[in-house]
């Protein structure tokens, strides 16, 4: 082949794609992108409190948020419901968390949505863990896209984000990590400060819900820790990085608010002092991994305290989940032999069968068969294949927040349910005694007799 082919084939193509992206439904969906909002039905459900409790507030709070009349019904919007959690949070003995935030001495969870194979649900399971999280008990979530495909970027694109290649400006986990190195030194930039570190969570539409994106750069990560090990630089070693940054930024931003101080008595928030304490720290961290098992990605899992692998059901799928957990149990052997005072992954783990169709029946005897020979491991609530949340994803939207036809609705409610189920079932283990028992009844109301 002539030399130059390859160039001018890419320019062409770029251009061409350049001219599709104009007409794309997809970014045109990111940039009209609604916020979502909710019924005062739905906003008590969500929060976990009576209807009758949100009026009472509503009748003697003087920040009460009005909402927006929509034909009928009134509807608030998530600004509007994390203020009322405020609110809420503050009343003398509140029977649920309106706000569970972490307490000064809590720990900072890290879960990481990882699997080796591609197309498994990770990124459409860390948007809805994450989303669910906020929606059902305000947490402060952080979200880390550690994929250069950038899908969970997507899933959290404000209108401002959507021209040419989303997040292209922002600094991604690379910056954040510190591996682009001191162009004077040649040595990486470990040494970040907090402040700088602070500034690569960008904040989301979603109140309380912060990002550190992925772009095209991020596989530059994989680059520098190969220039790293060739150098043989060793401080940090070469699978802390992730861990050191995390540690260093949490330390410098712990959690200062009790939620129950940010309503007076009259039921009044300072709204200044409210939008700091949704930015002082987080309550929890999620990570999306790309599909593959690198020395970058095993950072992220070294820093991880839980491990969620959501996982299809196909025979060879499972092939690739156990080389995955081999090289995964490897590498990890491998650190911490040289590293005794670490420990890796303190926290709760778990299988997550995804994409399951119910109508097939060798997908639900996998399932059956790996919960029988490793116990404990799978999640006993699982995902279902729905067309529902396929339409949405194509538009990188959660099941919480897309707006169905009249035909998906039926659809769409029944793939929240589900989602509810499996968030409840992850919250269950890593927050045992706050999950709110939607896992149970989904149990109750789908598995047969045969299968409790
Ligand atoms: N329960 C489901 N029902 C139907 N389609 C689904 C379901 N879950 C995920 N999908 C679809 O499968 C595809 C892959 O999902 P997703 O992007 O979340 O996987 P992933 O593991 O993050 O992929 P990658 O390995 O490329 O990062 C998406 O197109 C999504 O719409
Ligand atoms: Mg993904």
């Amino acid at each position: 082949m002539a030399q130059g082919t390859l160039e001018s084939f890419l320019r062409m193509s770029i251009r061409g794609m350049a001219s599709m992206a104009a007409h794309d439904r997809r970014s045109d969906a990111i940039g009209s992108r609604i916020k979502k909002t909710f019924h005062k039905r739905q906003v008590a459900e969500m929060i976990g409190v009576g209807l009758s409790t949100l009026s009472r507030h509503e009748k003697e709070s003087a920040s009460w948020p009005e909402g927006t009349v929509i034909g009928r019904e009134r509807v608030y919007s998530l600004e509007e419901i994390m203020l009322m959690r405020a609110i809420l949070a503050a009343s003398p003995k509140p029977r649920v968390e309106p706000l569970a935030w972490r307490a000064p001495d809590d720990p900072l969870p890290v879960i990481s949505f990882a699997s080796q194979k591609g197309g498994t649900g990770k990124s459409l399971s860390a948007a809805h863990f994450a989303q669910y999280l906020s929606l059902t008990y305000g947490m402060r979530v952080g979200l880390i896209d550690a994929d250069p495909q950038h899908t969970l970027s997507l899933y959290f694109a404000s209108p401002e984000q959507r021209d040419g290649v989303p997040y292209r400006d922002y600094e991604t986990l690379v910056d954040f990590v510190g591996l682009f190195m001191d162009p004077e030194t040649g040595a990486p930039l470990s040494t970040h400060t907090p402040e700088k570190l602070n500034g690569c969570w960008i904040d989301t539409p979603w109140p309380g819900i912060r990002l550190i994106p992925a772009n095209i750069e991020t596989s530059e990560g994989e680059i520098q820790l190969a220039r790293l090990m060739q150098a043989r630089v060793q401080d940090p070693p070469l699978y802390m990085h992730t861990k050191r940054a995390i540690d260093r930024w949490s330390a410098a931003y712990p959690p200062l608010t009790d939620p129950s101080t940010l309503a007076d008595g009259d039921g009044v928030v300072d709204p200044a002092r409210f939008a700091d304490a949704l930015t002082e720290t987080l309550d929890v961290i999620v990570i999306d991994y790309q599909p593959a098992l690198t020395i970058f990605q095993l950072n992220n899992l070294v820093a991880s305290t839980h491990l969620v692998i959501p996982q299809t059901m196909k025979g060879f799928d499972i092939a690739t989940l156990e080389a995955f957990l081999v090289k995964l149990l490897d590498y990890i052997e491998d650190v911490l032999s040289t590293n005794t005072a670490l420990s890796i992954g303190t926290g709760e783990h778990v299988i997550l069968p995804t994409i399951v169709q119910r109508s097939n029946d060798t997908d639900l005897e996998q399932i059956g068969a790996m919960m029988e020979a490793c116990p404990g491991a799978v999640s006993p609530v699982f995902y279902l294949r729905s067309d529902a949340v396929a339409n949405a994803a194509d538009l990188f939207q959660s099941a919480y927040e897309f707006e169905p036809s009249a035909g998906q609705r039926r659809g769409l409610k029944r793939f929240i349910d589900n989602a509810n189920a499996v968030n409840d079932a992850l919250v269950a283990k890593i927050w045992p005694g706050r999950e709110r028992g939607y896992a149970q009844s989904w149990i109750d109301e789908n598995y047969g007799e045969e299968d409790a």
